[in-house]
């Protein structure tokens, strides 16, 4: 019989960038618990990583919000070693339309599942985070020690205060260690094109309103502006890949459920390094997929940041973890993805 390395709770696991993750998780020797409300994703979602692992994870459909759900959930799946947090509403747009909302879910979801976790004995918490802590940056490529800006939207606010609530309840003596992940823009699919990114109704995010364009169910992809203070005018950005992502929560969880390091908090960037415009990008995808997409340059999108790219060596150095995946294979997987969704129907 082959020893499992541990049992993770992978919160939002069927959701993009937890479904990567729960099939490295599992290819990796641990064993998953996913929890999820589905409010953005679903069940299927579980077929599609059994059929890249041959293992299906458990799953229980609950929100995290729910104490009363949650404690079960830890009654139950006795002996959980870590969590991975991605739980979290996620739409800029929406979050300044419904504050409440996004300050309840993502806010509450984590004091839960902080909370649990010392009753509990969990060893360490991955708190995904996100760039737009940094706002727009005095300076390129943005390290870790780069200054937290004011936040522009309700959404960037509660990763600010996530992040900061984490700091606290660790330096209050808590029995547990975090590492706290702030992903660039995560792109792509799994290369067996059986899970990817599923959004609800119009795309706001440019790779899936670029590839449902490629295949025609949108007409045009704007270009949010081509005045910007760079080469060729539009927005520049660090576009990792969603299987190198998913990767370096493994990574995160092996440190702290080993205790490799001493810190019992710690912070990293998670992109490749490389800054590509948005320009480029559509070429590239064009490049790499030989598909045209229909473009045309529109105005600039209110509280778009002009360029950030991550300087990655902290990552690179301490958790051993790099991006792999180029940009061209990375387009073809979302490119396979979207046809995927096609071939099945979906979309
Ligand atoms: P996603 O929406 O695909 O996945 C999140 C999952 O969490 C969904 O399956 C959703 O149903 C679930 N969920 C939401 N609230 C829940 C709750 N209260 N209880 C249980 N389940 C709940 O999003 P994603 O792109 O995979 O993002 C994962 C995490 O990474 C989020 O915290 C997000 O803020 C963060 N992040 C994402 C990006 C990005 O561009 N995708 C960038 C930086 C950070
Ligand atoms: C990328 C670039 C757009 C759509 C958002 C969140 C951030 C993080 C990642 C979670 C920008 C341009 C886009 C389109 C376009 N999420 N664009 N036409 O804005 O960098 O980051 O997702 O933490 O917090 O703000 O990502 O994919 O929306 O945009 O020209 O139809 O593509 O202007 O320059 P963004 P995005």
């Amino acid at each position: 019989m082959i020893m499992k390395k541990g049992l993770i709770l992978v919160t939002g696991g069927t959701g993009y960038i937890g479904s990567h993750t729960v099939v490295e998780l599992q290819n990796s020797g641990y064993e998953v618990v996913i929890v999820d409300n589905l409010s953005n994703s679903n069940r299927d979602v579980l077929d599609g990583i059994e059929r890249i692992t041959g293992q299906r994870p458990a799953f229980v459909e609950a929100d995290c919000t729910d104490m009363g759900a949650m404690r079960e959930l830890f009654e139950t799946y006795k002996g959980i070693s870590g969590i991975i947090n991605f739980a979290a509403s996620k739409a800029v747009g929406e979050s300044v339309q419904k504050p409440i909302l996004y300050y309840r879910n993502n806010l509450n979801t984590l004091m839960n599942l902080l909370d649990l976790m010392g009753e509990y004995n969990v060893k360490g918490i991955v708190f995904s985070s996100s760039c737009t802590v940094y706002g727009e940056p005095d300076e390129n490529p943005v390290t870790e020690a780069a200054p937290i800006k004011v936040a522009t939207s309700p959404y960037g606010n509660t990763k600010q205060i996530c992040e900061e609530i984490i700091t606290d309840v660790i330096n209050s003596g808590a029995p547990f260690k975090s590492i706290i992940l702030r992903y660039f823009n995560p792109v792509g699919a799994h290369p067996s094109a059986e899970i990817g990114e599923l959004p609800n109704g119009i795309p706001q995010n440019l790779i899936p309103f670029l590839t449902q364009t490629a295949i025609g169910i949108r007409k045009e992809l704007s270009v949010f502006g081509d005045d910007y203070n760079t080469p060729d005018g539009s927005c520049i950005r660090d576009f990792i890949n969603v299987v190198d992502l998913a990767k370096a929560h493994v990574i995160a969880i092996e440190r702290m459920l080993e205790d490799k390091s001493e810190e019992k908090i710690e912070t990293f960037n998670l992109g490749t390094g490389i800054g590509l415009s948005v320009k480029e990008l559509i070429s590239a995808f064009e490049r790499a997929t030989g598909v045209k997409v229909p473009h045309k340059i529109v105005g600039r999108r209110v509280g778009d940041i002009e360029k950030v790219w991550a300087n990655p060596e902290y990552a690179n150095n301490v958790l051993g973890w790099k991006a792999e995946v180029s940009i061209e294979d990375t387009l073809r997987s979302a490119w396979a993805w979207q046809c995927r969704l096609r071939e099945r129907g979906i979309m």
